[in-house]
């Protein structure tokens, strides 16, 4: 797809999406917690753009040689379209970078679009953990590095 680029995410990128953050992204992330993320220094967060409307965003968390997906989420009108696959190579380029050995996920069982996405990237079912998300269950997948 043309013009789009990668950038690492930052606080003023979550203020350019915050009135459309919850409506048109998804109502999962909403705009504290996203905030508590980004300052964290534990946290690399990355933007998708189009030309320069923001249109996706993913994060991760690295404790020591782990890597944790936190969120990859896209605009719902541009779905569909291969955006996720490439914020998610380039996560998994830089969790590799930074030394990682594994990059892990939790994801609501009936999340089959973001199943798969990770199917795809041959993330493997390890586990899965009873009524996490509000009483459903998630999945867990790993991916080794
Ligand atoms: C999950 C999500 C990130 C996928 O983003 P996307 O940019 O539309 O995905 P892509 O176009 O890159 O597709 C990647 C893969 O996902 C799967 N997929 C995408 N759309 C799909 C659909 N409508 N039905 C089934 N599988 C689908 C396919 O395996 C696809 O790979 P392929 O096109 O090579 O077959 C997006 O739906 C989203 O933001 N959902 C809400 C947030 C969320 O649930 N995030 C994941 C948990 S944190």
């Amino acid at each position: 797809m043309d013009n789009i680029k990668i950038e690492k995410m930052s606080i003023s990128d979550l203020d350019n999406i915050s009135n459309i953050l919850e409506r048109e992204f998804d109502d999962f992330w909403n705009y504290n917690i996203l905030k508590n993320e980004l300052e964290n220094p534990k946290a690399i967060y990355i933007i998708c753009k189009k030309d320069d409307e923001i249109i996706g965003f993913a994060g991760i968390t690295i404790i020591l040689e782990i890597a944790e997906l936190n969120n990859i989420v896209v605009k719902k009108s541009h779905r569909g379209k291969g955006i996720s696959s490439i914020l998610l190579s380039n996560i998994i380029e830089i969790a590799q970078k930074n030394n990682c050995e594994e990059l892990n996920l939790e994801v609501a069982k009936s999340n089959e679009i973001a199943i798969n996405l990770y199917t795809k990237f041959e993330f493997k079912q390890v586990g899965l953990r009873k009524k996490y998300y509000n009483g459903e269950d998630a999945l867990l997948f790993t991916k080794k590095l």
